[in-house]
């Protein structure tokens, strides 16, 4: 199992969280970045909305999802009357798209791995009722090696902490351009069935899912494909 590195293994305010990880070195992506992009919206966050890895956009502004797959997302969660009980973060705190010699769109095993300190300190800082895996990436980190592999737009429970898993907004920005409405229109539906259904979960007391260490072994399944 990946064990946690960091020193900051509880919960911790979200001030300090930024102060520890704004000047990080724990992967070549701090060559390139020019801001770590940590967390958008509600620090007390009921749902958390978890993306792959930030753009250029959010590279130059320190926030996730503030470029156009994100413009997308406030759109659909505003479609969908969403209260802002929502945070956003990825699975890795820096850009892998800019700088010179840097032109992919995918963190690499190795960024993910590191960046996982961040991402369990987040979860253990906020203790979200869900995390909703915005594609493939985020829903592999947590629920790939779990027999209950989790539909797109559908709840699972895994111990008392519940998951689901949405297009990724940049998928849908290209569903569009291709004239496809349709996956868009079932994103925003389960985004409904989520507002209406989150007043009946539960803050996860402790995130006994993922047991006493950090849980992301998973990943590496996703890197296998
Ligand atoms: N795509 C992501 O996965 N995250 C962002 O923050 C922006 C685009």
């Amino acid at each position: 199992c990946y064990t946690l590195n960091f020193p900051l293994q509880t919960a911790c305010s979200f001030d300090r969280l930024h102060e520890a990880f704004r000047n990080c070195q724990r992967c070549q992506l701090a060559n390139t970045r020019c801001k770590t992009a940590l967390w958008r919206g509600d620090p007390h966050a009921e749902v958390l909305f978890l993306g792959q890895c930030p753009g250029q956009v959010e590279d130059t502004t320190g926030l996730p999802f503030v470029g156009p797959s994100g413009n997308l997302l406030d759109l659909m969660l505003r479609e969908a009357q969403f209260p802002e009980i929502y945070g956003i973060s990825n699975i890795v705190g820096c850009s892998p798209n800019t700088g010179l010699a840097n032109n992919r769109d995918d963190p690499t095993l190795a960024e993910c791995l590191a960046c996982s300190d961040r991402l369990w300190c987040l979860l253990l800082t906020v203790r979200p009722k869900i995390i909703v895996a915005l594609g493939r990436l985020p829903a592999t980190m947590f629920i790939a090696n779990n027999p209950k592999a989790v539909a797109l737009n559908e709840i699972i429970q895994l111990g008392s902490n519940h998951f689901a898993q949405m297009r990724h907004p940049a998928y849908l920005l290209r569903r569009l351009g291709q004239h496809s409405t349709y996956e868009l229109t079932e994103a925003i539906t389960f985004l409904k069935q989520l507002r209406d259904q989150l007043p009946d979960y539960n803050r996860p007391d402790h995130l006994q899912y993922f047991g006493e260490v950090c849980p992301f072994p998973p990943i590496e399944a996703y890197f296998n494909l």
